[in-house]
Order: structure tokens, then C-alpha cells, then sequence
């Protein structure tokens, strides 16, 4: 039962897409409305931030959300964050699940990621303003489906059971139309406060890599416009989420 006033409210759900992401951007040229989700059992196409590949096996949660909002360009990259905070907030009021972000959007669980968020602009954003926010929960499969990658986990894994990928969509769109809202009210002072409580490694030594370039620091949290925020010992540095690789120390 979805309790949202526009998110979700039109629906598509496939068997296999190449990427939601993709379809939601066919979509949105095509004038799909705010808050139009696009969801597939697979994706054999999916991907991840800095053009990496995803995979997406049956089980999962792979979902793509139409975004028009009431935003300037400047506060455009605010909803990737508020997205963060909206799987993270799901996540923990339907299992209790104490997941954390790890900048700029990663959802980790012990040390494991299990889900990504991608944020991709449609067109020019001053003439569009559409954003599509892609959603990918690693859900209902083992982790050895994911093939290589033994850094992420699964819910169902961490859970002992499979999730109800309806009851956590539901969920997911719930919180996601009420961190927009936030968003579309000025309130980006308790957005960063809400991202900043429910983020993993602030204080600690961490590595920035920005292509060849590697960066050290302490990770001292997020500036209003989401940029990351590293003490070197030349000063304070900051780096935007499309540019750069966090790492720990
Ligand atoms: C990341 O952590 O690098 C972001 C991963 C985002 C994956 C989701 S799955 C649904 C949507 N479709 C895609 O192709 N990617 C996003």
C-alpha cells in the first residue's frame, strides 16, 4: 500500500530492463511525470557512479524515480543525499537495520555495501529540472550472485529471510517523497544534519582519490552543498561526489 501523494503513483515494472535509469530517462524526455518510478526483476545493463558497472541479479531491488522538482541547479545534488537518508530511514524503520552512508551515497552494513544510489540529470537542468534518483538494494539473492564483489552484502543475508520488495518500495517512496518535500521548503540545513548523523567515517583518516591524484585527511563531514569535506595538512579541501573516490586510511 503505498502511502505517497505522487511518488509511485505511476507505476512500470519489468521483467528485464538494461537499466532503470536508462528507461527513466526515455521516459522523462518523453514527458513522464514526478514522481513516475520504473522498476526490473534485472538489469543487464546497470550502472553504478562513475560509469561502473552494477550488478543487478533477480532479487533485487533495481529502481529508477522521475524527480521534477521545485529546485535550482545549485540544489540539485542536495537529493541524492536526501535519497541516502530515505533507503536509510526504510531500511531501519521496516527491519531495524542501523545502516550507514558513506559519502556521497553508499549504504553500508558492517563494512558492506548494500545498496547505491545514482543521480543523473536529464537534459540541461535549468530548462528540464528533471533528475532521475536510481535506487539499487542488493535484496534477495546471495552475495555470491554479485560475482566478484565481496565488499557488498545482502539483506537477506544480514536477515536470515527474503524481504517484501513491495512492503520496502513502498516504504523506500514513502520517505523519499518527504525528504523532497523537506528539500523543496528551504530545509537544507536539516538535510545535512540528517546525512550527517546517519554517515560512517566523519573523524576518521581517510584517502580522496580524484583521478591519478590521491588525497589525505580527516573527513570532517559535508558542506550545505553536499561536498565532501577533508582536513589536509595544507587546509581544508573540498570535492564534489562526481569527481572522486573515498577510501579508508
Ligand atoms: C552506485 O553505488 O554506484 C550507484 C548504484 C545505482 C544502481 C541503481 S539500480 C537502479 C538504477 N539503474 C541503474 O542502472 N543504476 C541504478
Amino acid at each position: 500500500m503505498l502511502g505517497t501523494v505522487s511518488f509511485g503513483r505511476s507505476l512500470i515494472i519489468e521483467d528485464e530492463l538494461p537499466s532503470t535509469n536508462a528507461k527513466a530517462k526515455e521516459l522523462a524526455r518523453e514527458g513522464g511525470i514526478h514522481g513516475q518510478v520504473i522498476i526490473a526483476r534485472t538489469q543487464c545493463s546497470g550502472r553504478g557512479r562513475m560509469q561502473r558497472e552494477w550488478q543487478s541479479p533477480k532479487g533485487g531491488l533495481w529502481m529508477s524515480i522521475i524527480i521534477r522538482p521545485n529546485l535550482s541547479l545549485a540544489n540539485a545534488s542536495k537529493l541524492t543525499l536526501a535519497a541516502s537518508v530515505a533507503v536509510v530511514d526504510a531500511l531501519k524503520e521496516l527491519y531495524r537495520l542501523p545502516v550507514g552512508i558513506k559519502w556521497p551515497n553508499d549504504l553500508i552494513y558492517n563494512g558492506h555495501k548494500i545498496a547505491g544510489i545514482l543521480g543523473e540529470v536529464v537534459g540541461e537542468w535549468n530548462r528540464v529540472q528533471t533528475l532521475i534518483l536510481g535506487i539499487g538494494i542488493n535484496a534477495n539473492f546471495p552475495r555470491e550472485n554479485l560475482g566478484s564483489s565481496i565488499a557488498a552484502a545482502t539483506l537477506q543475508e544480514i536477515l536470515g529471510h527474503e524481504v517484501d520488495l513491495n512492503k520496502l518500495t513502498a516504504a523506500i517512496l514513502l520517505h523519499l517523497e518527504k525528504q523532497v518535500s523537506a528539500l523543496e521548503a528551504d530545509m537544507f540545513e536539516e538535510l545535512c544534519i540528517n546525512w550527517t548523523a546517519r554517515a560512517v567515517g566523519i573523524g576518521e583518516e581517510v584517502k580522496v582519490i580524484r583521478g591519478e591524484e590521491v588525497f589525505r585527511g580527516i573527513f570532517r563531514g559535508i558542506s550545505q552543498e553536499g561536498e565532501l569535506l577533508l582536513e589536509t595538512d595544507h587546509g581544508e579541501v573540498r570535492f564534489s561526489a562526481g569527481e572522486v573516490r573515498l577510501r579508508s586510511k
